[in-house]
C-alpha cells in the first residue's frame, strides 16, 4: 500500500506543478503533507501557491527554495519532511531556450534528476510503500507525420535538445527502477495550456501580444500540429496514477484535440477578442508568419488508451471552456498589473 502522505513536488511553483498543488489540497482522498521543492528560476513564481500557503503554511504546506542539483539539501528535505512520494516537475522547459542555450537544460533536466533520483534511492533503500513518479513529455518521441499517435511503447526519437534531456532524465528513472528497484512511474503529457503559464510559451504569449497591439508571429508555415490540454487535466490524471498507476508502468497523458497551430491562433484570437472587446479582424490582421524554428516537430499526438482503460482517468475540460477560463485569467492579469 502507497503512503501518500508527504509529498516532494519538485517544480511546484511552476505552470503545472501549481496546478497539481491545487488539485492535491481540493481533493477529499488527501489528508497528507505538500513540500513544494523550487529554484524559482525565472518561470517559477511563488504567487501561484499564496492561497494554499495562506490556508495550509506550515501545516500541510510547506516550501522549500532550493536546487534539484542539490544533494544535501534533498538529503535533508527528505530526512526532515520523512518523504514518501516524490513527483518530479522540476525542469528547463523552454525549446527555444533549448536551442540557444542546451547546457542549462543539460544540468537541470539530466543532472538534476539524476540527483533527485539518488536521493530518493538514499533515504528510501528497499521500501516499497513509496513512489518516484517523472514528469516527461510526448517530445520524447519525436515528431509524427500526419496520421498515427505515440503509445507508451513507442521508441525515444527526442529531436531537440528540451526534448533529448528529458529523454535522458526518462531513461534514468527507468534504470533507476530495473537495477534498484526504486519504486517508479512515468508519464508523458501533450502540450498544456491554463492560468499560470509563463509568458514565453505560445498561448500566454500570443494573448499577451493581443492585448498589448503587438504582431503575432507564427513559427514556418504555421500548420504543426499539437494535442492541447488543459493543465487541471493534467493534474487530476497525475493524481490518479499516485494512486492507481502500477509500478514501472508509464502513461500517455492527452486530449484528443489536435490542433494546426495556425488554427488554435485563429481561434484564440476570435475568442479573445469577444472577452476583451477588440476587433477579431483587427486581431487577425496581426498574425505573421516567421522564420521556422530550427528541428521544429510537424506533429505530435498520444494514444491514452492504457489511462482511460486502466486507471479511469479521462480530460474533462472542452478547449473552448479550457481556452476560456485562460484567456479571462491572462485578462484579470493584465487589468491588476
Ligand atoms: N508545459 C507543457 O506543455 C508540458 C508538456 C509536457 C510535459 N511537461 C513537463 O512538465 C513539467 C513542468 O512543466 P511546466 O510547463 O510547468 O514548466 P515551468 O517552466 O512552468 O516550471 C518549471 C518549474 O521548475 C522550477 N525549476 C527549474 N529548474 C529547477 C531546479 N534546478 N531545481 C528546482 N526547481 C527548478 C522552476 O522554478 C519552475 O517553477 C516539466 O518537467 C515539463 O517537461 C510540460
Amino acid at each position: 500500500m502507497r503512503k501518500l502522505e508527504n509529498l516532494l513536488v519538485t517544480g511546484g511553483a511552476g505552470f503545472i506543478g501549481s496546478h497539481f498543488v491545487h488539485r492535491l489540497f481540493s481533493s477529499k482522498s488527501f489528508s497528507g503533507r505538500v513540500v513544494v521543492y523550487d529554484l524559482l528560476t525565472y518561470a517559477g513564481n511563488l504567487s501561484n501557491l499564496a492561497v494554499l500557503e495562506k490556508s495550509y503554511g506550515r501545516t500541510r504546506f510547506f516550501f522549500e527554495q532550493g536546487d534539484i542539483c542539490d544533494t544535501l539539501h534533498l538529503e535533508r528535505v527528505f530526512k526532515v519532511y520523512d518523504i514518501d512520494t516524490v513527483i518530479n516537475f522540476a525542469a528547463e522547459t523552454h525549446v527555444d531556450s533549448a536551442i540557444s542555450d542546451p547546457g542549462r537544460f543539460v544540468k537541470t533536466n539530466i543532472t538534476g534528476t539524476f540527483t533527485l533520483l539518488e536521493a530518493a534511492k538514499t533515504f528510501w533503500k528497499e521500501r516499497t510503500d513509496v513512489l518516484f513518479h517523472q514528469i516527461s513529455t510526448d517530445e520524447v518521441f519525436g515528431s509524427l507525420g500526419q496520421r498515427g499517435k505515440f503509445s507508451e511503447e513507442s521508441p525515444y526519437n527526442p529531436r531537440n535538445p528540451y526534448a533529448a534531456t528529458k529523454a535522458a532524465a526518462d531513461n534514468l528513472a527507468s534504470s533507476f527502477f530495473h537495477t534498484y528497484g526504486l519504486p517508479l512511474t512515468i508519464s508523458y503529457s501533450s502540450n498544456n495550456y491554463g492560468p499560470n503559464q509563463h509568458e514565453e510559451k505560445m498561448i500566454p504569449s500570443m494573448i499577451q501580444r493581443m492585448l498589448d497591439g503587438r504582431p503575432l508571429p507564427l513559427y514556418g508555415d504555421g500548420l504543426q500540429v499539437r494535442e492541447w490540454l488543459f493543465a487541471g487535466d493534467h493534474a487530476e490524471a497525475v493524481w490518479v496514477i499516485l494512486q492507481k498507476g502500477r509500478v514501472g508502468e508509464r502513461y500517455a497523458v492527452g486530449s484528443g484535440m489536435e490542433y494546426r497551430n495556425l488554427d488554435l491562433l485563429q481561434l484564440l484570437c476570435c475568442m479573445t477578442a469577444d472577452e476583451a472587446g477588440l476587433s477579431k479582424k483587427q486581431l487577425l490582421s496581426r498574425l505573421v508568419f516567421v522564420k521556422d524554428r530550427k528541428g521544429h516537430d510537424q506533429r505530435y499526438a498520444l494514444n491514452t488508451e492504457k489511462i482511460r482503460k486502466e486507471l479511469g482517468w479521462s480530460p474533462r475540460t472542452p478547449v473552448d471552456e479550457g481556452l476560456r477560463k485562460t484567456i479571462l485569467w491572462y485578462l484579470d492579469r493584465s487589468k491588476s498589473s
